[in-house]
């Protein structure tokens, strides 16, 4: 009989070559007909993430994504005003599912709202946070991200009075969560940040502009800065990086430029266009 280290070894080898994983990914996406582009190190697949057979094994290294945050915007197909409970068991579902294909020592970066004020005050962060953690996930810390768009301000509640006031907090959070162990055992070991990069980036205060959606015709980009700093601070050289709620691709793009595999999926065809395009033209010429 195998000893379970032999055995732990076999398996973590296993999870090393990323580039046979992902062959075997793709034939199982092949076989259902769900690849809406495969370029370079990515692949974008055209589904709907709560479909919890999407895919047969665990190959994630690193999730970064933001999902949609429920506050009625206008996206092609998806329906963006659920009841909040509604809401919540939407978010167990895909929750749950990228769980299931994380690999062991797998990272959640989860880019979500702090609270929420539109249709009712939710206390969106620490609601998610709690369901990942009920499904398995553990916590390991929250960045607050400074997106500066103060000046969209509006709704003030009672207007220099006591009696309702609103209180907004133009941030969003990115919580930091990982599938058993935080300290990376295995991948190729590499990392490729810079000292200035590490000192500003583990300061968990980060402070840079949103996208304009208007640039880029999708109704809620987040800005390459985000999925760069995620990828480059939480991950090695060759990881999976896998995007559920794919948009206009913008994770695809940064895991492709910092030579990591990217996987995504979009359910809506006009997003994955928009995706693909955007990959085409942004992607640079690589390396791998
Ligand atoms: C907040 S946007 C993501 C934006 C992306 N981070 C970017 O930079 O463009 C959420 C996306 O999730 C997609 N979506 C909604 N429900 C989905 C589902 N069940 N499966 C896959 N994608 C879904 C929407 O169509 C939308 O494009």
């Amino acid at each position: 009989m195998q000893s379970v280290k032999k055995l732990k070894r076999e398996y973590f080898t296993e999870l090393n070559q990323n580039n046979i994983l992902l062959e075997n990914i793709k034939q199982d996406l092949i076989d259902s007909d769900k690849i809406y582009l495969e370029y370079k190190n990515i692949l974008l697949v055209k589904s709907d993430v709560l479909d919890e057979n999407l895919f047969k094994k665990e190959f994630i290294d690193l999730i970064v994504t933001s999902p949609p945050y429920n506050v009625d915007i206008k996206y092609n197909s998806h329906k963006d005003n659920l009841t909040y409970d509604e809401y919540l068991e939407f978010s167990e579902k895909w929750i749950r599912n990228c769980y299931k294909w994380s690999k062991p020592q797998a990272r959640f970066l989860l880019n979500c709202p702090l609270d929420k004020n539109k249709g009712g005050q939710q206390s969106v962060g620490a609601d998610l946070t709690l369901l990942a953690k009920k499904i398995g996930w553990k916590y390991h810390s929250t960045i607050i991200w400074n997106e500066g768009n103060i000046s969209r301000r509006t709704a003030w509640g009672s207007w220099l009075s006591a009696s309702a006031p609103f209180v907004i907090a133009p941030v969003e959070l990115i919580i930091v969560f990982y599938k058993e162990s935080w300290k990376k055992e295995y991948g190729s070991g590499k990392s490729d940040i810079s000292k200035e990069e590490f000192m500003e980036w583990t300061n968990g205060l980060w402070n840079f502009n949103g996208e304009s959606k208007k640039r880029i015709g999708h109704p809620a980009p987040f800005p390459r800065e985000l999925p760069k700093r995620c990828i480059k601070l939480f991950s090695f050289v060759d990881d999976i990086i896998f995007d559920p709620f794919v948009g206009s691709g913008t994770t695809l793009i940064e895991a492709a430029n910092n030579n990591r595999f990217g996987i995504g999926v979009e359910v809506d065809e006009k997003y994955c266009r928009l995706a693909k395009k955007r990959i085409l033209n942004e992607v640079q010429e690589t390396f791998l």
